[in-house]
């Protein structure tokens, strides 16, 4: 596969733009694919060329630049640029000349990303806007239900700051690999590096966890993604435990998936949270790929019914409320697959083994 990051610059100076396209083309494994001296040529160079990443000055950037990767560079680093920086979503702020090396790092690093085989998997991001309306539940049974099914199941750990899945799937006082251990591999990573780290759940599947607390700092955004992208070359399903914040690399996670499940509970504040998420949410055009889930679900004053009065859409499936849930999360262990809560997964499994417009005919 072709490991050449493509980019587009979009920068004023005509000097500065020379030397950013020399450093970047004499690495080997970045190619300038087009230069833009405004807005609107940047636009349409995104629309035609469809680059990895946009090196831009942020003014130049402030529409967006699709699903490339915005790196931000500017001669000096001053409040209003940052602040444009972020406005136009750039993942990485730069500082010309002095933070040349890192900018080049990170051009890199998308280079090496695709070197990224072949996807297989159907990717399924697990996300509750709502903290404790049961993503790690919800992600965990999930992956139970798949492995049942007979397919090979991938479950990843993309919150790595809370690494939930460690301790919900009894891994808390073992001695085990982690995402923390491809560090050092930097970016030659592959299937057999992921591979290596992969942690076997006694109940069919796979999982790559999240690492110690003391490490998270290390862990960053773009070894994830590489992660990510290994595990779909490499499971027929990977489901991905995304975190609650609708950060970069969350947006990113739901980005990537084929199906992206949202954890609701039956309670204003779920509800509430969910729906301010669709519309943070609304320019991903996700809509199609969305299913939701309700869990926990007990006599509450807020009914199933109510979902798709509010959401325009029937639940996938209604989880219902289980006792021994809490205690056995606790203690790192999954309800059993064949009790009410196992059923109504074994069904969540089958919805997202069919293709997304099969399940929303059956939902609807
Ligand atoms: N269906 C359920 N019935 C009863 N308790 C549940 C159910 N699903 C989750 N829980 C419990 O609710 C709490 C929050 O769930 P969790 O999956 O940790 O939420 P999140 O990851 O969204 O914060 C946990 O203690 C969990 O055991
Ligand atoms: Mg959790």
């Amino acid at each position: 596969m072709d490991d050449v990051a493509r980019v587009i610059l979009a920068i004023g100076s005509q000097e500065v733009a020379e030397e950013v396209l020399h450093l970047l083309d004499r690495s080997g494994r970045a190619r300038v694919v087009a230069t833009a001296a405004d807005d609107r040529q940047l636009a349409e160079a995104v629309r035609q060329l469809e680059p990895d990443a946009v090196v831009a000055e942020p003014a130049i950037a402030a529409a967006g630049v699709g699903s490339a990767t915005l790196l931000a560079l500017a001669t000096r680093e001053s409040v209003a640029s940052l602040r444009a920086a972020i406005g136009a979503g750039a993942q990485g702020f730069y500082v010309w000349p002095q933070e040349r090396q890192a900018l080049l790092g990170r051009v890199l690093a998308l280079a090496a990303a695709r070197r990224v085989p072949e996807r297989r998997a159907t990717v399924v991001a697990v996300h509750a806007a709502r903290g404790g309306a049961g993503c790690t539940f919800v992600a965990t049974h999930l992956a139970q239900a798949v492995a049942r099914r007979g397919r090979s199941c991938l479950l990843v750990e993309c919150d790595p700051l809370f690494a939930d899945l460690t301790q919900a799937l009894g891994f808390a006082d073992q001695e085990v690999r982690t995402i923390a251990d491809l560090i050092p591999v930097g970016d030659e990573l592959t299937v057999e590096h992921v591979d290596g780290i992969r942690v076997h759940h006694d109940s069919g599947f796979g999982v790559l966890l999240g690492c110690e607390a003391a490490q998270t700092d290390a862990v960053e955004d773009d070894l994830l993604r590489t992660v990510v992208g290994l595990a779909a070359a490499s499971a027929d399903v990977v489901v991905a435990h995304v975190p609650r914040h609708l950060s970069v690399l969350t947006r990113w996670c739901l980005d990537q998936s084929d199906r992206v499940v949202e954890v609701l509970s039956l309670d204003v504040l779920s509800f509430r949270a969910a729906s301010r998420a669709f519309e943070i949410l609304a320019p991903h055009g996700l809509d199609d790929r969305v299913g939701l889930v309700v869990n926990r679900a007990a006599r509450s004053e807020i009914t199933a019914s109510d979902v798709r009065r509010v959401f325009g859409r029937e639940p996938l499936v209604v989880v219902p409320f289980d006792g021994a849930a809490v205690r056995l999360q606790d203690h790192g262990r999954l309800s059993p697959p064949r009790g009410r809560v196992g059923r109504a997964f074994d069904r969540l499994a089958g919805t997202m083994l069919q293709a997304p417009a099969e399940a929303a005919e059956v939902a609807s």
